[in-house]
């Protein structure tokens, strides 16, 4: 009797583990990429360019693959044809909403439902209420958080300075001060509660383990009670951020930012929230502060780290910058939005910078909402999509010599001739980064700062001495190793 009970148990086991690993149908055509190279490259740190080198071969020739991870087939695609109907046909291609793929998960309860995860008419309505936040932006706090930034660097002079700490600690201070009217001042106090207890937040939402094996969250020693407690203790500033915004916002001045496009993010929802209609809840308007800390900050600062790197290492290039800068802006240390304009071989450098090291390397998830025929496969209805943008601006199907550094690239002549989904650094169509001109702005500010008051190098004995080592942060944003770089002042 033992015996058969052990038996329909292992048999049935053994079925389940079949219905998660078989390739459906649809998919048995489509070219297999290495499960264990990728959960090696998780957990050994590895950033997108180690992944692009196990995946090019399959992708350049087929413009997709499927993997199998976490207990589901995936396709991961730099197909552009695919590419377009998830840009164009968000019906067909929804993002996975946290909540259904992962239900009472740590990141479903962290970042529930906001403008970046969701769909249809709830995205709508959070995209409508952050949109006015970011049409006039306060070109002001970009530029005292430079000054700020100079006024830390200062100290160090001409020694080693880990950047990647550094520009996270200047994008957050933008990002707090420019979009939920907080001032982080984390330039200065790198050790505020709001920072600290951030950082652990992420860190559990990343944990490596949790993403390769989402599953093991349900089991009882994994349940994540810690974690969750760190969760309960960041939404208690956000909660408190959200309320001390509301006592100091009387309606009336509210409504006047309102209509003079003055608000920033924060006012916006608090607004929103006033909407007899369809009101923005308490959770959503923290949902949305959690997933604005992530999208708004850590993106740009890869960004500035990566491109102080290509600085530090291409002198040519620093010196050309540099040139341009000092010819538009004069005595100024900052540009105007005008000057920004003119800045045209920097604004080239920047996209050159955004093409070879993307800060997002990967589209969050879509899914096929119905069955989709794509050439002779076919993908039933959730099966999971993965747009691979590291592969799309490294592959030599649609970029000359990608792995060189040419930012020549984006003279205008070359860039309008070319299919503009080939750079996705801010992904495409209606789901379109909301701060791609944000990050932007920051970057030329922060560049232009740095630039005029400092010679950027790299030390002789750096670990990124051959090539600049990524890292693995999670399943869409670019991670980077510790980058030491060495700021000496100029003398003008
Ligand atoms: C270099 C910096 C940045 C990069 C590379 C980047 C990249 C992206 C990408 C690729 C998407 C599209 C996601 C998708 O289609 O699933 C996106 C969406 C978004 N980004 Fe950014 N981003 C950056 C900076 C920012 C900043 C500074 C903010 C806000 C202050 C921001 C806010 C958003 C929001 C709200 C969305 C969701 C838009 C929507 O679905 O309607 N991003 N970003």
């Amino acid at each position: 009797m033992l015996f058969t009970i052990i038996l329909v148990f292992i048999s049935f086991i053994a079925y389940k583990v079949y219905q998660k690993v078989r390739v459906p149908e649809g998919l048995k055509n489509v070219p297999t990429l290495s499960f264990v190279s990728l959960v090696l490259a998780i957990f050994s740190d590895k950033g997108p360019d180690n992944r692009w080198e196990f995946m090019r071969k399959i992708l350049e020739k087929e413009g997709i693959g499927k993997i199998w991870f976490s207990g589901e087939w995936f396709i991961v695609t730099t197909d552009l044809e695919l590419t377009k109907d998830v840009f164009s046909k968000t019906d067909l291609y929804p993002k996975t909403s946290l909540e259904e793929s992962y239900p009472g998960s740590l990141t479903a309860y962290y970042y529930g439902t906001n403008v970046v995860i969701s769909n249809g008419d709830v995205w709508k309505r959070h995209r409508n209420v952050a949109n006015p936040a970011f049409k006039s932006l306060p070109m002001h706090v970009f530029n005292e958080t430079a000054v700020k930034l100079l006024k830390v660097i200062e100290k160090v002079d001409n020694e080693p300075i880990e950047v990647k700490d550094l520009m996270h600690r200047l994008t957050l201070d933008v990002l707090g001060r420019a979009v939920f009217g907080f001032d982080f001042n984390n330039l200065e106090d790198p050790t505020n509660i709001y920072v600290t207890t951030y950082q652990e937040v992420t860190a559990e939402c990343d944990k490596p383990i949790y993403f390769i094996m989402p599953f093991i969250e349900y089991l009882p020693y994994f349940d994540r009670t810690e974690a969750r407690k760190k969760i309960a203790k960041i939404n208690e500033l956000y909660n408190g951020l959200i309320e001390e915004k509301r006592k100091s916002m009387e309606t009336e001045e509210l409504s006047k930012k309102i209509n003079n496009n003055t608000a920033d993010l924060l006012e916006c929802m608090i607004y929103a929230s006033k909407d007899p209609k369809n009101p923005m809840s308490n959770e959503e308007i923290r949902y949305n502060l959690a997933i604005f800390m992530l999208a708004g900050h850590d993106t740009t600062a890869t960004a500035l780290s990566t491109i102080l790197y290509v600085l530090a290492t291409r002198k040519d290039v620093q010196r050309k910058v540099r040139d341009e800068i000092l010819r538009v802006l004069g005595d100024d240390l900052t540009p105007t939005i005008d000057q920004q304009r003119e800045l045209k071989y920097l604004n080239m450098v920047i996209k050159e910078n955004l093409r070879i090291y993307p800060p997002v390397h990967q589209l969050p998830r879509r899914e096929s909402s119905e069955t989709i025929k794509f050439r002779n496969h076919v993908f039933l209805p959730k099966t999971p999509i993965l747009i691979n943008i590291y592969g799309i601006h490294h592959s030599s199907k649609y970029w000359k010599d990608p792995e060189e550094f040419i930012p020549e690239r984006f003279e205008i002549e070359n860039d309008e001739k070319r299919d503009q989904n080939i750079w996705l650094t801010f992904g495409g169509g209606s789901r379109i980064c909301l701060g791609n001109n944000f990050s932007l702005i920051e970057q030329r500010v922060t560049l232009c700062a740095l630039l005029r008051k400092y010679e950027v190098s790299l030390p002789a004995d750096s670990i990124h001495k051959d090539k600049l080592h990524l890292g693995h942060i999670n399943g869409t944003i670019t991670g980077l190793q510790p980058l030491h770089l060495i700021f000496k002042k100029r003398t003008e």
